[in-house]
């Protein structure tokens, strides 16, 4: 996409508030899609084909959760170079989030403060949804999490709902525990209560995978606010529970980065370029402790195609963006799908 014509879009955008300008984005690349000039202003999309997961991947860049909330814009995604979609996150009911506005820009920053709370149309919309897409041939994702209203000692059967819901439409499932906008949800992230939850959902893949002929490989999304001891704990329960993957990472509470910005005050999850050594950290804790047992999704600040290289270097397969695709705008994706397989080639 021409950098002039993404400059002056990313302005009229920046006027808008963030909720805002966000649902006129996704209406305008949906109805851009529709009328097929998506293909035209984006050009064919950057190749580098790898298997994780037993997954073909076009490429190493994603989208992470939160932006295709309601899995209705994935075939512009994927015009815009994504090799792989998550959408959600989808719970088993409706729910509104949290009260507006929800959102806010922290710009010399480039950070982004969000307390959404999780607004989402249901999981069985969002699958109805997810199957009308007509072109996108990249790897779809479904991260799902329990409703607000659910508590957390109830939460395994919001889940094994939402599993069974995605199986036939997701080609990977991500679990989320680690929103820090829904009240005690990161609680699941001990090891006790994570152990007990991915036994019960490694149990209903392996049932559902004998009963339709298909595996779906199981991901779960982490938390950066984390110290030693939980990710060593937790990195024995993902490795014991045999756990197909792993995100790394959401958003976090601390505002390291943003001090005395007025968004830095409101409460919510931090995203954008000051996470992305916290997050990056968090990765390679992970990996360290995995020590290459499980893959690595690296989310978490990439705001550069060196940010995305990084993210391998520290021990991730895979990338994906959220704040840098908002600050940057779309060539981000191929600049970075362009960066990896560089550096991957460099290292034979
Ligand atoms: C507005 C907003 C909404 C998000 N919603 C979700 C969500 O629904 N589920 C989820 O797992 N992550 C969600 N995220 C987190 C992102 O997927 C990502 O993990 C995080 O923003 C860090 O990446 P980034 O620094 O590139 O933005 C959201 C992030 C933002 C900014």
């Amino acid at each position: 996409m021409s950098p002039i014509l993404y400059k002056l879009a990313k302005k009229a955008l920046f006027q808008l508030d963030p909720e805002r300008a966000h649902t006129l984005t996704l209406s305008s690349l949906r109805a851009a899609e529709n009328m097929n000039i998506l293909s035209t202003l984006m050009g064919p999309p950057e190749n580098d084909p790898i298997e994780i997961m037993g997954l073909q991947f076009p490429n190493r860049v994603g989208l992470a959760a939160g932006m295709d909330k309601e899995a209705n814009c994935v075939d512009a995604f994927g015009r815009i170079g994504f090799g792989f979609v998550e959408v959600g996150t989808l719970t088993p009911k409706a729910q509104p989030g949290n009260p507006k506005p929800r959102v806010h820009r922290c710009i010399p920053q480039q950070a982004i403060i969000n307390y959404m709370g999780i607004n989402n149309p249901g999981i069985v919309e969002g699958m109805e949804n997810l199957s009308a897409r007509k072109s996108f041939r990249g790897v779809v994702g479904v991260n799902i999490s329990k409703n607000t209203s659910t508590a957390n000692e109830d939460a395994r059967a919001d889940y094994l709902y939402g599993l069974r819901a995605a199986w036939s439409y997701a080609d990977y499932i991500a679990i989320n525990f680690s929103c820090p906008n829904v009240k005690n949800l990161c609680n699941l992230l001990q090891a006790a209560p994570a152990a007990d939850l991915l036994a019960s959902l490694k149990s209903e893949q392996a049932n559902l995978s004998t009963e339709t002929g298909r595996y779906v490989p199981l991901v779960m999304k982490i938390s950066p606010d984390m110290g030693e001891g939980q990710i060593r704990e937790l990195s024995k329960v993902f490795i014991d529970c045999q756990l197909d993957g792993l995100i790394c990472t959401n958003t976090t509470t601390t505002r390291g980065g943003v001090e005395g910005h007025p968004a830095a005050q409101h409460s919510g999850g931090m995203s954008g370029k000051p996470l992305y050594d916290k997050s990056t950290e968090v990765l390679a804790a992970f990996a360290s402790e995995l020590g290459g047992s499980i893959p690595i999704i690296g989310v978490g600040g990439i705001n550069s195609p060196e940010d995305a290289v990084g993210k391998l270097k520290a021990g991730a397969s895979l990338v994906q963006l959220y704040s840098g695709f908002i600050y940057q705008g779309p060539n981000l994706v191929r600049e970075s799908v362009r960066a990896m397989r560089a550096y991957t080639e460099s290292q034979g």
